[in-house]
């Protein structure tokens, strides 16, 4: 089911509608192809933070086709809200929620991360994925996503990271500036080709900008408790996770 709900008309939410509109046919397989094929580990390390629990409510957000809200349903007995900004998005998440099967568990809401439409503490568990690079203010988007989980609840997310090591940030930097952009044409026309081009210069400016350390302090300043982080694959993905503090 597909919920218009609001939506912020900031020039960032523009930038994110405008790159993802043309995308959401083959998402999932090109984004294997974006992660170096390691999307799908990272997305079932970041599902495992917050399934351990047994949820009865999820909110995940950038939620794109999906795949997260139904991994959740599928390794949990929760009911899930998908929320993204980008309505191609969650028309292409209505269709492969259906086919799955599991309608019944999974609402789809267009909104945005700035301004989520729900009461503070609505939700037992929250995800997010691939969002930070896109707003504005990484601060006050991850303050307003721990305002609508409840004390205790589990928070848990998956972005893409520059690998530490000077050797391994080199082939990363070489596949993210070349590679990447001709993958991207050559599996996925030129929308494909713009994304390629445009991931690698996005995520070195987003941790310039804001370094893991910072990230991790603006969850703490958000009154996430526990927070833990692990980067994967040689460090090109980082899953986060903590609980939402009792006040
Ligand atoms: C790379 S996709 C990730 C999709 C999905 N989470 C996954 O891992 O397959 C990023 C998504 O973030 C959404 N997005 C970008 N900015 C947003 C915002 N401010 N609020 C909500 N969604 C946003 C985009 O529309 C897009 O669907």
């Amino acid at each position: 089911m597909l919920t218009l709900r609001s939506s912020d008309d900031g020039r960032s939410n523009r930038f994110a509608v405008g790159l993802f509109t043309p995308l959401p046919t083959r998402y999932d397989r090109l984004a294997e192809l974006l992660s170096f094929g390691q999307n799908g580990r990272w997305r079932r390390e970041m599902v495992g933070h917050v399934v351990t629990d047994d949820p009865a409510l999820v909110l995940d957000v950038a939620t794109g086709p999906g795949g997260v809200a139904r991994q959740v349903v599928r390794r949990s007995s929760a009911r899930v809200v998908g929320l993204d900004v980008t309505a191609a998005m969650l028309a292409a998440a209505s269709d492969l929620v259906a086919a799955d099967g599991v309608a019944d568990r999974v609402s789809l809401v267009q909104a945005t991360g700035e301004r989520l439409p729900f009461p503070d503490g609505t939700f037992d568990a929250l995800t997010f994925t691939y969002l930070l690079r896109y707003v504005p203010d990484p601060a006050a988007v991850v303050a307003e996503l721990a305002r609508v989980v409840r004390p205790g609840g589990a928070i848990a997310s998956l972005e893409f990271h520059v690998p530490p090591s000077p050797a391994w940030r080199t082939a990363w930097w070489a596949y993210t500036r070349a590679v990447l952009p001709l993958a991207g044409a050559l599996t996925g026309g030129r929308e494909w080709y713009e994304v390629g081009r445009f991931l690698g210069p996005s995520i070195s400016g987003h941790y310039r900008r804001f370094p893991l350390e910072w990230t991790i302090g603006a969850w703490r300043r958000a009154g996430i408790v526990e927070v833990g982080h692990r980067q994967m694959s040689l460090g090109g993905g980082l899953v986060m996770w903590g609980r939402k503090g009792h006040a």
